[in-house]
C-alpha cells in the first residue's frame, strides 16, 4: 500500500513509517514541522533506506496535500496524526487547539473523498476515556467522563466526526486508535521524542534529568490510591504503537472500529524512574509534590480487542522503553538539529 502519513515527522509517525516500510509499505508524508524537524524523514530514510517524499504544509491547506496526493497517486490509505497535543497548552489556547485538530481532520476527510482514498488510520488517546469509572478500560467504556481538557475533547469530537463519516459512507474504512502513554525510541537511536521546551510527559522529563539539563523530577503526588500511592499508568513503547498502526490498516474493514493500543500493565511514577536509574546508571534526584490538576490516580488498557482482532500485542518492556529512550537521548541530547 502507499500510505500517507500527516505528521509523520512527529515522534509517533516517524516510528510509524518506519514499521510501515519494513513491512513492504510506501510512505509519503505531511507535517508542517511545528513539533519536529525535516530531520526526522532524513533519519527515516537512513534507517529503512527508502526515499520518503516531505510536504511541508499545514494538513488545512487542503489544495496542498490534495495536490501532492495527486502528485504521489494512488494513494491507497491515510494515518492522521498531525495535530496539537498538549493538555496544559489546550486549555490555554483552546481555539487554536479546535481549529488545528478539527481542521485538520475534516481537510483531509474532503480530499480522502476527491481522491478516492478509502481507508483512515487515525491517532486518538485514552484521554478520550475521562476519568476511568472501572479498570482496566476496554473500548466499550464510557467516554468523556469529567474530561477537563480541549486537547482531549478534540480527540473525541473527532472521533465522532469519523464515526458519522464511515456510518454514510458504506466504502469508507475507518479505525481511531487510542493510544494510553507512548514512551521509548527506536532501537537505533536516530529517531525519538523531541519535545518543545522543558517536556510535560514523565519519560521524557525524567531522561533530561537523568542526561542533568533539569535538576529533579516532581513527582505529582503520592497520596493516590494505588499501591505506592503514585500515578499509575500504561507506558507502551513507541515501536509496538507503530506496529499496531501496520496491523490497524492491514485489518481496516469498512465500517469504523476503535482500538485500545496498550500494555494492560499498570506501572507507577515511582516504577518508571527506578527502571530510568536501571537503564541509565544514573541516580535520578526526585522530591514529592502536590497532585497535577487534571491527573487520574489511574489509566491502563484492556488491550483484548486488538490482539483478538488485530492480531496485534504489545510485547516490549518498561526497561526496553527506558533502554532506548536513553540511548536516543544520549546520542541526540538536544534532539534533532534545527536548521
Ligand atoms: N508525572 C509526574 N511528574 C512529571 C510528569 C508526570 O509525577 O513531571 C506523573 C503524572 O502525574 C502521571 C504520570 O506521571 O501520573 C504520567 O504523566 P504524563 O504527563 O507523562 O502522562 P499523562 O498520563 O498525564 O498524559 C497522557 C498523554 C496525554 C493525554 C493524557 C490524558 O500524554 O496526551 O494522558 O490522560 F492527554
Amino acid at each position: 500500500m502507499r500510505v500517507l502519513l500527516t505528521g509523520g515527522a512527529g515522534y509517533i509517525g516517524a516510528h510509524t513509517a518506519v514499521a510501515l516500510i519494513e513491512a513492504g509499505h510506501d510512505v509519503i508524508i505531511v507535517d508542517d514541522l511545528s513539533g519536529t524537524s525535516a530531520e526526522a524523514v532524513a533519519r527515516i530514510e537512513t534507517i529503512t533506506g527508502a526515499a520518503v517524499p516531505l510536504l511541508v504544509a499545514d494538513v488545512r491547506d487542503e489544495a496542498a496535500v490534495a495536490g501532492f496526493v495527486a502528485e504521489h497517486a494512488p494513494v491507497d490509505a491515510v494515518i492522521h496524526l498531525a495535530g496539537l497535543k498538549a493538555v496544559g497548552e489546550s486549555m490555554a489556547e483552546p481555539v487554536r487547539y479546535y481549529d488545528v485538530n478539527l481542521g485538520t481532520t475534516i481537510a483531509l476527510l474532503k480530499v480522502m473523498d476527491t481522491a478516492g482514498i478509502r481507508s483512515l488510520v487515525f491517532s486518538s488517546s485514552a484521554t478520550v476515556y475521562g476519568t476511568p469509572e472501572q479498570l482496566p478500560l476496554t473500548e466499550e467504556s464510557p467516554t468523556g467522563i469529567d474530561l477537563a481538557n480541549p486537547y482531549g475533547k478534540t480527540k473525541r469530537i473527532i472521533e465522532e466526526i469519523l464515526s458519522d463519516a464511515a456510518a454514510a459512507d458504506p466504502g469508507l474504512a475507518v479505525v481511531s486508535l487510542r493510544y494510553f502513554n507512548p514512551v521509548g525510541a527506536h532501537t537505533s537511536g536516530l529517531i525519538g521524542e523531541d519535545p518543545n521546551g522543558i517536556p510535560n510527559n514523565l519519560m521524557p522529563f525524567v531522561s533530561r534529568v537523568a542526561i542533568g539539563s533539569l535538576e529533579q523530577v516532581a513527582v505529582f503526588g503520592d497520596d493516590y490510591d494505588t499501591p505506592d500511592g503514585t500515578g499509575l499508568r500504561d507506558y507502551i513503547h513507541v515501536s509496538d504503537l507503530a506496529a499496531g498502526h501496520v496491523a490497524a490498516l492491514e485489518h481496516a474493514a469498512s465500517g469504523y472500529a476503535v482500538y485500545n493500543l496498550g500494555t494492560g500493565e499498570p506501572v507507577s511514577v515511582l516504577d518508571l524512574i527506578a527502571a530510568f536509574e536501571r537503564a541509565s546508571g544514573r541516580s535520578i534526584p526526585q522530591v514529592i509534590v502536590a497532585r497535577r490538576p487534571g491527573d487520574v490516580a489511574a489509566s491502563y488498557a484492556d488491550p483484548a480487542k486488538a490482539q483478538r482482532e488485530l492480531g496485534w500485542t504489545a510485547d516490549l518492556s518498561i526497561d526496553d522503553a527506558c533502554r532506548d529512550y536513553w540511548n536516543w537521548q544520549t546520542q541526540n541530547p538536544d534532539g534533532y538539529p534545527r536548521g
